[in-house]
């Protein structure tokens, strides 16, 4: 008789969130075990934020080989942490912790490289694309951070452009300081444009990215767009918003005949480290996986 996937023997992750319902980890992780017919299992776990750390150390006990943390819990569980990897230490936050043996909790933020990972998989060549200009992004909440940081990492200058100005200078201002302590390099390229209305891309920016929730359905203006008028026939635009997977954005962007990645990508990639450190196997974002998480996302519409 064939045995069930998962036995006693199990290896076990989770999600960390309030809401978690509304996650897609569970259906992703649980995927790629099934796919490579691993004995494990990849659980939501609807935790409070007062509850936050007890729950932490309950999976620990619980035998848990690690869990990813989203909203509201990332700057939480890096206070929790007992080695933050540098991208952690420079965002501030933590989606991966990972259970040693010795009883220490690593933490990582892996939405940076899940940012990069998608670019080079849509054929973007980041050595080339930072040549040709800065990246500007549009907000500046941890997914600007995030993403700001993982560019930063890679030689850009990154632009910030984000409604409510000060808190532009404020992503500048505390990321500028991280980044000289913990990499020991000189301040980062990182400035600040002010949000003008229609926001306007100018001709010398190599990749636009929107980090916001505008264009995202039930957001705040799902039509919201850039004017592109003036952009390079170069420009990369990307947009972390996956509902719907063509953003407003990301269609004039392709109508202009521009190089357009969406926000599913950087999803499915941050996935990527936990998996491999929780289960022992790498994974890859094929055709397939996209296309399972796509219909995931279908279901829910
Ligand atoms: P996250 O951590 O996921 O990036 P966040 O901290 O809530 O989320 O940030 C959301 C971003 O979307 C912010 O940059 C926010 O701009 P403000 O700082 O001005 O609030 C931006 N945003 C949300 N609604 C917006 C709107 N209607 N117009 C422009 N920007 C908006």
């Amino acid at each position: 008789m064939k045995r069930g996937r998962i036995t006693g023997q199990a290896k076990l992750a989770g999600v960390l969130g309030h809401p978690v319902s509304h996650s897609l980890s569970p259906v992703l992780h649980n995927y790629w075990l099934e796919q490579r017919n691993i004995d494990g299992a990849y659980v939501p776990l609807p935790v409070r934020p007062e509850q936050f750390a007890i729950a932490v150390r309950g999976l620990q006990a619980a035998g848990f080989r690690g869990a990813n943390v989203t909203i509201p819990h990332k700057e939480a569980a890096f206070a929790l942490v007992d080695e933050p990897d540098l991208a952690a230490r420079l965002s501030g936050s933590v989606n991966t912790l990972v259970f040693s043996e010795d009883g220490r909790i690593q933490g990582s933020s892996t939405d940076g490289f899940g940012f990069l990972e998608s670019l080079t998989a849509d054929g973007v060549d980041l050595t080339h694309l930072r040549q040709q200009g800065p990246a500007l992004l549009f907000g500046a909440g941890g997914a600007a951070r995030s993403i700001a940081t993982a560019l930063l990492e890679q030689g850009f200058s990154v632009i910030i452009s984000n409604r409510t100005e000060p808190r532009a200078h404020a992503l500048v201002k505390d990321l500028s300081q991280a980044w000289e302590e913990h990499t020991g390099n000189s301040a980062p390229d990182l400035s600040v444009q002010p949000w003008a209305t229609p926001e306007s891309v100018s001709g010398d920016i190599s990749l636009l990215v929107n980090t916001t929730s505008l264009g995202m359905s039930g957001g705040p203006d799902t039509a919201w767009m850039p004017d592109l008028a003036h952009a390079s026939e170069n420009l990369v635009v990307c947009d972390i918003v996956y509902i719907p997977r063509e953003t407003p954005l990301l269609k004039a962007a392709t109508q202009r005949g521009l190089v357009a990645v969406g926000g599913l990508g950087m999803l499915l990639h941050q996935a990527r480290p936990g998996f491999r450190a929780w289960f022992g196997t790498e994974t890859t974002v094929d055709a397939a996986t996209i296309d399972y998480v796509s219909d995931a996302l279908k279901c829910r519409a």
